[in-house]
């Protein structure tokens, strides 16, 4: 592996360079004014794709936005490794918040700052880069390798299932390879086996036909805003159990080796309080915090507005009021039962006084790796090669719906190798991908290129 990794380390300022590039694209699938950024987005992927020796490097259009895909089919005989990620970013605001501005990224502190530098496009880089390596110096690939890269994952994926079974032949492969996930901390270098999922509402509360004098009508009505965050805060009990009935019906405790082994890291409580600047842990009774983000499943209000909310003071009372819940899930979960069983609830609860509506905006299924499967340990080994460190076991609170459904439809084992850290700011101001990570990350993803020869 001299030849390949003594490329990276040559290349390493030029893959740093075309990296920033692509961020500069502001690919915020959310907002339908940048679907020709998105779509210029795609291209700028596909376009890097070409020149490095691939098959076929392709933009597939989906009914949302488009998502990339090459494959390089040369090595008979050996595995074929699917890998994901996705163009996609999240939106920027608070915008006064940024050092400096989201889509034009800087260094500074050996981090790159910038929107989609770490969720998802430095670790997409991550592995062309590697490509890239074995190409430049080998002219090809030590396995087959099939790379999807998707533009709608920030906001649910809505499109993926469609695509993949229009292109289930194409995405055919014996392990699957995702790198969106954070390490465990500096140096740590941590496989992810698990990930929850999650089911997203919209919930509307309706009273009277317009906003009405509060002195005139006030005592008289219900107010919708009282009357949503009355319900809201009927969803949680004094022990931070979720209320809503059915909800944990599905849910299957956490075993004595699963919390021994959570329990096993080096999780820095009081440094990761503070790094979220709240001033206290809180969660569900009888379990840590580790496993309460990882492994046990959650309703959260997400936004919630209503009235007024303008300069000094206005008396009314409002006509209607919005929230966004969103439900994180656990293995045996299922999004839409979750979805409905909370919409029943909330409109069991709804007050007379209001008109409740509920929609389901969207979801994604949790995932738990078969960790028993060889392959992980194969991945451990590359890893640890990069990173010159032991690498653990972790799992993550987040959701990349498009896990479960690969797993699902292919019954392959699905390394999830991401190169963020915990304190990365993804999906916040101030995103930043550490450089030296980076660097690590597309040797890593190289050593398990040549290391999967050795799963059968
Ligand atoms: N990279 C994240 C997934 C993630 C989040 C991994 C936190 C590890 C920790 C991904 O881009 C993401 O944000 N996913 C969404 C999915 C949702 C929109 C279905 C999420 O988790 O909110
Ligand atoms: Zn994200």
């Amino acid at each position: 592996m001299k030849d390949v990794i003594s490329y990276i380390d040559q290349h390493r300022q030029r893959f740093v360079d075309e990296l920033i590039e692509w961020v500069k694209i502001p690919a915020i699938s959310s907002d339908p004014e940048r679907a020709p950024d998105m779509a210029r987005n795609a291209e700028h992927l596909a376009e890097s794709l070409r020149g490095l020796g691939a098959d076929r490097v392709e933009v597939w259009p989906t009914a949302g936005h488009p998502a990339v895909f090459a494959e390089w089919l040369h090595a008979p005989g050996a595995p074929t490794l699917l890998v994901y990620g996705h163009h996609d970013v999240q939106p920027v605001d608070p915008l006064d918040e940024w050092v400096t501005p989201p889509f034009e990224p800087a260094i500074r502190d050996g981090r790159l700052w910038g929107r989609g530098v770490v969720d998802d496009k430095g670790q997409v880089y991550i592995h062309v880069k590697a490509i890239e390596a074995f190409i430049k110096t080998r002219k090809r690939l030590p396995i087959n390798l099939k790379l999807i890269v998707e533009g709608e994952e920030e906001i649910g994926s809505e499109h993926l299932d469609a695509l993949m079974r229009e292109k289930s032949a194409d995405l055919r492969a014996d392990f699957v390879c995702v790198s969106d996930t954070a390490m465990f901390g500096r140096n740590i270098p941590s496989l992810c086996v698990g990930l929850r999922g999650l089911a997203y509402l919209e919930v509307r509360v309706d009273g009277p036909k317009n906003d009405l004098h509060s002195g005139s009508f006030g005592g008289g009505l219900l107010n919708p805003v009282n009357a949503l965050a009355a319900m809201i805060a009927k969803l949680h009990d004094e022990n931070g159990r979720v209320t809503v009935p059915g909800f944990y019906d599905r849910v299957h405790e956490l075993t004595a080796s699963e919390r021994a082994e959570i329990k096993s890291l080096p999780f820095d409580e009081p440094e990761w309080l503070a790094s979220t600047g709240s001033p206290a842990i809180h969660g569900e009774k009888g379990y840590s915090t580790l496993e309460r983000v990882w492994a046990r499943p959650t309703l959260d209000c997400n936004g919630i507005v209503g009235g007024f909310h303008g300069v000094g003071a206005k008396t009314i009372i409002p006509a209607r009021a919005m929230a966004k819940i969103s439900c994180r899930l656990v293995p045996h979960q299922e999004p839409e039962e979750i979805a409905r069983l909370v919409g029943e609830h909330l409109k069991k609860i709804a007050p007379p006084g209001v008109r409740v509506t509920v929609e389901y905006l969207h979801g994604g299924r949790p995932y738990l790796a078969p960790t028993d499967h060889p392959v992980f340990e194969v991945a451990k080994r590359a890893f640890t090669k990069a990173f010159g460190q032991p690498t653990v076991f972790i799992r993550e609170g987040g959701s990349i719906p498009f896990v479960r459904t690969i797993a699902d439809a292919t019954g392959k084992p699905c390394l999830l190798m991401g190169f963020g850290q915990p304190d990365e700011n993804a999906h916040a101001p101030n995103e930043w991908l550490d450089l030296e990570n980076y660097q690590l990350g597309i040797k890593s993803a190289a050593y398990l290129y040549e290391e999967l020869l050795s799963v059968r």
